[in-house]
This record gives structure tokens, C-alpha cells and sequence, in this order.
């Protein structure tokens, strides 16, 4: 019995996940199309930084993002915009999936 919550309870976290991979579609789509030209496209994005890491560089409306690309006026024209602000919070939950230390979602049908 207790075996059978567990299992429910371990598919409901997984379905949860899952969820928040589809959501995180949109943040793909904007990597992909805002940061990929620089930082390579896939999966790579994400192996920049560590996840807590990511969420310093979002933190105060993308600051230290900001700050990294000071140089780039090609990255500017985005990230000074208000379409930024609106997409960043998408982008970090991506770049977070795929950072350099994020764990692997259990599968639940084996
Ligand atoms: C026009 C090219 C360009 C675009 C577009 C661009 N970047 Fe960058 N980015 C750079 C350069 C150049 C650096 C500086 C690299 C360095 O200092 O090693 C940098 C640095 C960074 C760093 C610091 C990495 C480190 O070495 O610690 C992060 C994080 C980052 N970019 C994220 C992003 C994100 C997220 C986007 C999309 C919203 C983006 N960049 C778009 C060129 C770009």
C-alpha cells in the first residue's frame, strides 16, 4: 500500500516536471533566438553557468546579464528592451534546466 502512494506521488512530481518542460519552450524559443548566435545553440546555453549562478545574473532585472555584455552592442539592442524583461524570467528557467549541475528527471514507467 504505502509502496502504491509512493508511486503515485513519484509520477505526479514527474508529470509536474514535465509540465514545466513544455512551459519552458517559450525560453528555448528566446534563447535560441536572442543568445544562441553568441552562445551556441542546444544545450549549451545552459553549461555556461551553475543554476544558482543563473539566478544571480537574472536577479535585479537581468543586471549582471546586462553587465556581461556591456561591449555587445548586438546583445544590448535586446537586453535593454522591455521584451527582455517581459522573456527573462522564461529564458533563466530554461538555462536553468540545462545548466551545468542540473539532475536528471526521474522516469516513473520502468
Ligand atoms: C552579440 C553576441 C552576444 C549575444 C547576442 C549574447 N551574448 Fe552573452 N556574451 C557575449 C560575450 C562576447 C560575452 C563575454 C564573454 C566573456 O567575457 O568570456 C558574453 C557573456 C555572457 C555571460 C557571462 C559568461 C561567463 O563567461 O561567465 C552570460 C551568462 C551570458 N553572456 C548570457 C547571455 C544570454 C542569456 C544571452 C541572451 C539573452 C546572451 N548572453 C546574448 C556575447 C553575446
Amino acid at each position: 500500500m504505502l509502496s502504491r502512494v509512493f508511486f503515485v506521488l513519484t509520477c505526479t512530481l514527474f508529470f509536474s516536471s514535465s509540465l514545466f518542460a513544455l512551459q519552458n519552450v517559450a525560453g528555448q524559443k528566446y534563447y535560441l533566438k536572442y543568445c544562441s548566435k553568441c552562445h551556441g545553440a542546444g544545450n549549451r546555453g545552459g553549461g555556461l553557468a551553475k543554476s544558482y549562478e543563473w539566478e544571480e545574473y537574472f536577479k535585479n532585472s537581468g543586471k549582471m546579464i546586462l553587465f556581461f555584455h556591456e561591449e555587445e552592442p548586438k546583445a544590448l539592442e535586446y537586453l535593454k528592451t522591455d521584451k527582455f524583461q517581459r522573456q527573462s524570467r522564461k529564458i533563466m528557467n530554461f538555462l536553468i534546466e540545462f545548466s551545468s549541475d542540473s539532475a536528471n528527471i526521474p522516469s516513473c514507467n520502468n
